[in-house]
């Protein structure tokens, strides 16, 4: 993995997704979705979706739609990982016992694999979807608001000002009541992410 990130280039990149069925669909599709007959689009919202995150150089995320609701794919950097469970103390719920995510999430990096992450873009306190600020230490200003000098890298909701890490752990003090929801997933090869399933699809 690239540790070394060209932040010029950072970046959110829609994602070209190829779903089960017709599924994996970007944002522009959604309006297509809704012409679509009931029953066509319900099965189609509850499909999974599958996303290449092959082309995600670390410190980039991609955004795709899943049950008609936004996600994020991030690739996180080596030392971003590494510091993961640095700042436990400054968290509300480090060890994500109040917040959703399937059983087999656990720990810092809330991840089947550390180097990405998967999440509902959805803040918890009213459901904006979140702004990604992953590098560390870094003077951002968002939405008017200074993240701080020991900002370890994160999401900021611009609506209420809530931020959460790396891993979508909400911070303390914050309107948001839990983390970022991580959706069921699984992976079908090294960055073939399935979105909406526990396992892939067994070879035949
Ligand atoms: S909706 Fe995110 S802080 Fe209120």
């Amino acid at each position: 993995m690239n540790d070394e990130v060209d932040h010029s280039r950072r970046r959110l990149l829609t994602a070209a997704t190829v779903g089960t069925g017709v599924v994996g669909v970007a944002f522009a599709a959604v309006p297509f979705l809704a012409s679509w007959n009931p029953s066509a689009r319900a099965k189609a919202l509850g499909a999974p979706v599958q996303v290449d995150a092959s082309k995600l150089e670390a410190g980039q995320m991609l955004k795709v739609v899943w049950r008609g609701q936004p996600v994020f794919v991030v690739r996180r950097t080596k030392s971003i990982v590494e510091h993961l469970g640095d700042h436990d103390a400054m968290l509300a719920d480090p060890s994500s016992d109040d917040s959703l995510q399937p059983d087999y999430i656990k720990g810092a990096a809330r991840a089947r694999n550390p180097e990405y992450w998967v999440g509902l873009a959805v803040c918890t306190h009213l459901g904006c979807s979140p702004l990604g600020a992953f590098d560390p230490n870094q003077a951002y200003q968002l939405a008017g608001t200074d993240l701080g000098q020991n900002w370890p890298g994160g999401f900021y909701c611009p609506c209420h000002g809530s931020k959460y890490d790396m891993s979508g752990r909400v911070f303390k003090s914050m309107p948001a009541p839990k983390n970022l929801t991580v959706p069921p997933y699984a992976f079908d090869g090294d960055a073939i992410i399935l979105i909406g399933v526990d396992d892939a699809p067994k070879k035949a």
